[in-house]
C-alpha cells in the first residue's frame, strides 16, 4: 500500500505544519503533496518553505500568494488584492523571504503529476485548466464532469478554496485536503487529508485537528501585522 499525504494552502502557519507532523509522526509516506500557498498571512514563510525543501518525497507547486509575492519580488506592482490590510501580509512576506526561499518557490511549477501505484495524479491548485479556479464541494455537479472528461488523471488534487471534499465523478477522485494554516468555515483547526493506493483501490481520509492557534498570534504581533488576522485564526473565518 502506497500512503500520500496531502497538505495545502498552508499560509505560512508553520505552527499548524508542526502539529500535523508531531499527529502523523507514526505514518512513513511515499509522498508528501501541497497544493500551493506557502505563503501570506501567517509569518513563517521561511520555516514552511524549508519543511518542504528538507523532505525529499514532496511535490509541491505554487499558489496565488505565492505567485503574488515572486511577482513584487520581481518589482512588479501588484493590481490585487485591493485592501491595504492584505497588501501588508504580501509585502512583509516579500520583504522577509530569504533569498534561497525565494529560489526554490521560483524553481516550482503551476501544476504537476507523477504516477505511483500505477495510479496517475495530477496536482493543481485551482482546478486543471484555471489556477485561480475556486471549486467547491458545492460547485456544479457539470464542472466536474466537464474536468473529469478532459482528464488523464485518475486523481486530481486541488487546493485554494479552503474547503476538504471527496467526490468520484464519472470515475476521476477529486481530493481537495482543506487548509493547514486559513480556515473559512469557522472550524479553527489544521485540515489535511492522507490519500491510499493500494493495488488500484483508492482511499482518501480528512483531518482537523488543533495546533496552537495563539503561536501563530504571537508572530502577528511581534510584526505588528493587521490585528484583523488575528481574529482571522482565533476563529478560523476569512474577515476580508
Ligand atoms: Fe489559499
Amino acid at each position: 500500500m502506497k500512503k500520500i499525504l496531502v497538505l495545502g494552502d498552508i499560509h505560512a502557519n508553520y505552527p499548524a505544519l508542526q502539529a500535523i507532523q508531531n499527529y502523523v509522526r507514526e505514518y512513513r509516506f511515499d509522498r508528501i503533496i501541497n497544493t500551493g500557498d506557502f505563503t501570506v498571512y501567517g509569518t513563517f514563510p521561511n520555516e514552511t518553505i524549508q519543511w518542504f525543501r528538507k523532505r525529499k518525497k514532496s511535490v509541491s507547486i505554487l499558489g496565488g500568494t505565492d505567485r503574488r509575492v515572486l511577482k513584487i519580488l520581481k518589482g512588479k506592482k501588484l493590481k490585487r488584492p485591493k485592501k491595504e490590510e492584505k497588501r501588508v501580509m504580501y509585502y512583509w512576506t516579500s520583504e522577509n523571504l530569504r533569498p534561497d526561499n525565494v529560489k526554490y518557490l521560483q524553481s516550482l511549477p503551476r501544476q504537476t503529476d507523477f504516477t505511483i501505484d500505477n495510479v496517475r495524479i495530477g496536482l493543481f491548485h485551482g482546478t486543471f485548466d484555471n489556477e485561480d479556479e475556486t471549486l467547491f464541494a458545492s460547485s456544479p455537479e457539470s464542472r466536474f464532469r466537464e474536468l473529469a472528461k478532459g482528464s488523464t488523471f485518475q486523481v486530481h488534487i486541488m487546493g485554494h478554496s479552503h474547503t476538504p471534499y471527496y467526490k468520484i465523478i464519472d470515475g476521476v477522485h477529486f481530493v481537495n485536503p482543506g487548509s493547514v494554516g486559513r480556515m473559512f468555515d469557522g472550524d479553527p483547526r489544521a485540515a489535511f487529508a492522507i490519500l491510499k493506493l493500494s493495488s488500484g483501490e483508492i482511499a482518501v481520509e480528512h483531518f482537523r485537528i488543533s495546533y496552537p492557534v495563539e503561536e501563530v498570534i504571537k508572530g502577528l504581533k511581534k510584526n505588528r501585522l493587521p490585528e484583523i488576522y488575528a481574529k482571522m485564526y482565533r476563529l478560523g473565518k476569512k474577515l476580508n
